[in-house]
């Protein structure tokens, strides 16, 4: 079963007399584990999607199938449940309380949770040191990088231990050497926890390393990359220097992708905008493993 099953959502907000479809009759699968870049032009529906699949939000039709419950259907209290222990929320612009430090911030995650106070010091220390960020604890928002903020958001996220982790454009604000870092630290997070990884952003470098791309154009979805069986082969293969060959999956021919015969061209780096690289999806058969 499909950890996310998707089926013919809509999202329509109205101002005034004007109507915006912002989703647009959506289609989606996401499986446990998987790692799902969405990409896409400003004002098309990515965030509105994101929302959707973290229970901030309800769609205005079909339904959100989150480990086979309707997140359109359930009662507030139940989504605010469901938000607290399976999601974990990363935004563009890090969205630290300014006036508590990086430990205290990484704690107030685990208040809904009704965790201890002694073991919610120890659970942020160590998602802070996770990240890499162990002494930095006492330090203000104001008084990190960017970087460190951003690592200080992904510590929040995960001190919960959360199934999914959502985060929209979590690079979006950051200089080239700090956006590498902060996707190196997701991408080894999401390898070594088993997490399911569901990202946002503009940025083609970004959604290229991730095994799936869903393209949102005008609020309609369609996958341009599936890749993961390659994606699970490339963690114990060596990684291909050249950025091209990485982004299909090393070419490493193994067992599994030719049991699997996904085959994909991935789009030129052009702002996203590049049409190449549709894919023939085994949609239905990869989401039944
Ligand atoms: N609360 C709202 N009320 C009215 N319209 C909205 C609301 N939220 C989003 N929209 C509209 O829905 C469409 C999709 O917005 P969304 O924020 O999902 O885009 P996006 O792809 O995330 O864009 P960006 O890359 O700029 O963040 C836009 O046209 C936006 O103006
Ligand atoms: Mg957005």
């Amino acid at each position: 079963m499909a950890m996310y099953a998707l089926t013919e959502v809509t999202k329509r907000f109205t101002k005034g007399r004007k109507e915006v479809r912002a989703l647009d009759g959506v289609d989606l699968t996401v499986a446990d584990g998987d790692w799902l870049a969405i990409q896409g032009p400003t004002g098309h529906g990515k965030t509105t999607l994101l929302q959707l699949l973290g229970a901030l939000d309800r769609p205005s039709s079909g339904s959100v199938l989150f480990d086979g419950d309707d997140l359109a259907r359930l009662s507030e209290r139940r989504l605010a449940g469901v938000r607290a222990r399976s999601f974990g929320f990363v935004f563009q612009f890090f969205n630290l309380i300014p006036t508590l430090t990086a430990q205290e911030n990484v704690e107030t995650a685990l208040v809904p949770l009704k965790v201890s106070a002694a073991s919610r010091r120890e659970r942020a220390g160590r998602a802070l040191a996770d990240v890499g960020l162990a002494d930095r604890s006492g330090h203000l928002p104001a008084e990190l990088s960017g970087g460190q903020q951003q690592r200080v958001a992904i510590a929040r996220a995960l001190v919960t231990e959360p199934a999914v982790l959502l985060a929209d454009e979590p690079t979006g604000n950051l200089d080239e050497d700090t956006r590498d870092e902060i996707i190196a630290l997701l991408e080894g997070l999401w390898k070594d926890r088993g997490l399911t990884l569901i990202t946002v952003t503009h940025d083609s470098t970004v959604a290229r390393r991730a095994p799936r791309i869903a393209w949102i154009s005008k609020g309609k979805v369609s996958l341009r990359k599936d890749d993961r069986r390659a994606a699970r082969s490339r963690a114990v293969t060596t990684e291909p220097k050249d950025a091209d060959s990485a982004a299909v999956g090393g070419a490493v021919a193994t067992a599994e992708q030719s049991a699997a015969p996904v085959t994909t061209t991935e789009p030129r780096d052009a702002g996203g905008t590049a049409p190449g690289g549709r894919v023939a999806l085994p949609e239905e058969a990869t989401a039944a493993e």
